[in-house]
């Protein structure tokens, strides 16, 4: 898919929000790497450390086609920032299920529905190019049936998920009113070195080798679409080509496995078993994700490609070599 866009317009100039988390760092590696130009746009929200979402550009930091710049999209002036843009990749936002409830959901609304806002308004003014988002499995919340086609009626139960669903009517409105082509895509469960440490993994690797014990909400039986961080990054690199569809896109793994299951994959890797510490299931918490991919197969030819055996034995191998969990 990179080589895809290369050909189409030889370089790009992306803007990519949130570029000093998690997913957005691996997204400006890999459209550094295509040979397109990256303007990353960070705030070091002080969700996580400063230091480690810094550690997370410092290959992109090498390159001379990176510019990096600290901006709130709350606060700063973006159209000037999206001008010259071919393509903008909106991932700046609050993550994190469990923590949206109470005062917190202020954070949440402001960083993921108002920020967005800011942005799609900017983007429309600037007539900047295709605007890609990354929206959340979580907006599905209560809809009961196995497989998540984007075509069933969302049902979110937490505050983070209706965060993400009113961001994604946000971008359609401004796509009918002011013709801002939009892609709108909903990650499951992203894993992968430099994942954020308050996700599951991240916190089971780090308790597991400091001899904690692994705290599991609820019985462990909730089940996962867990993502590899390089499916996600394709799939969205893909969105920058796919014509704007008013729809929106699932990008899961095509695999569902109950998270205990997952904790006996990092028990074998680590060679080491996992104290488990059972807590009451979370609030907010969806019992069972699984992303149907035929839209995203259709629109984007995305076919996932790694599976969770080989992604969480790169996570561990990160984890050991970079101290990162
Ligand atoms: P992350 O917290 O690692 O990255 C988000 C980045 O956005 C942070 O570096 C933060 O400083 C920045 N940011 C937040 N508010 C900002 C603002 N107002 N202005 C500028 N920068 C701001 O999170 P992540 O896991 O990489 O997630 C990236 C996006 O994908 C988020 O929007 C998240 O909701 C979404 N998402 C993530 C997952 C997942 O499993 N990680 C799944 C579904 C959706
Ligand atoms: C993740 C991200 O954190 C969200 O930002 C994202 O929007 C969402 O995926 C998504 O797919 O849309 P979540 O599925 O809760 O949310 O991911 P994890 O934090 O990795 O948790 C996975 C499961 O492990 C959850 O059931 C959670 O309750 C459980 N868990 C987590 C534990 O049992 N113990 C922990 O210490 C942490």
């Amino acid at each position: 898919m990179h080589e895809l866009i290369a050909e189409r317009s030889n370089t790009l100039h992306a803007v990519i929000t949130g570029a000093a988390g998690f997913i957005g760092s691996h997204l400006a590696d890999a459209l550094l790497a295509a040979g397109h130009r990256v303007t990353g746009i960070d705030a070091f929200t002080a969700t996580y450390a400063e230091a480690r979402k810094r550690a997370n550009l410092q290959l992109a930091l090498g390159s001379p086609h990176f510019r990096l710049v600290q901006a709130d999209l709350l606060e700063d002036d973006l159209t000037e920032l999206l001008r010259a843009c071919d393509v903008v990749f909106h991932l700046a936002g609050q993550p994190g299920v469990r923590d949206s409830w109470g005062t917190d959901f202020d954070q949440y609304a402001r960083r993921n529905i108002l920020a967005t806002q800011r942005l799609l308004e900017a983007a429309a003014h600037a007539q900047s190019g295709r605007l890609v988002f990354a929206s959340s499995s979580s907006v599905y919340g209560a809809v009961a049936e196995d497989r998540l086609s984007e075509s069933l009626r969302p049902q979110p139960i937490s505050p983070y998920g209706v965060s993400k669903l009113a961001a994604e009517e946000l971008c359609f409105a401004y796509q009918r009113s002011f013709g801002l082509p939009v892609v709108v895509l909903r990650y499951f469960t992203c894993y992968g070195p430099r994942q954020r440490p308050d996700m599951a993994f991240s916190r089971f690797i780090d308790a597991m080798r400091a001899g904690r014990p692994v705290i599991i909400y609820g019985d462990g039986a909730q089940e996962r679409d867990f993502t590899y961080v390089a499916d996600i990054v394709t799939a969205t690199i893909a969105a920058a080509q796919a014509t704007a569809i008013h729809q929106p896109i699932n990008v899961g793994s095509g695999a569902v496995v109950r998270l205990i299951s997952a904790v006996r994959l990092l028990e074998e890797l680590l060679d080491r078993p996992a104290r488990l510490e059972f807590k009451p299931l979370q609030p907010g918490d969806m019992r069972r994700t699984s992303a149907d991919l035929s839209r995203a197969y259709t629109a984007l030819g995305y076919v996932p490609t790694v599976a969770l055996a080989e992604g969480l034995r790169r996570q561990v191998e990160a984890s050991i070599s970079q101290g990162d969990g």
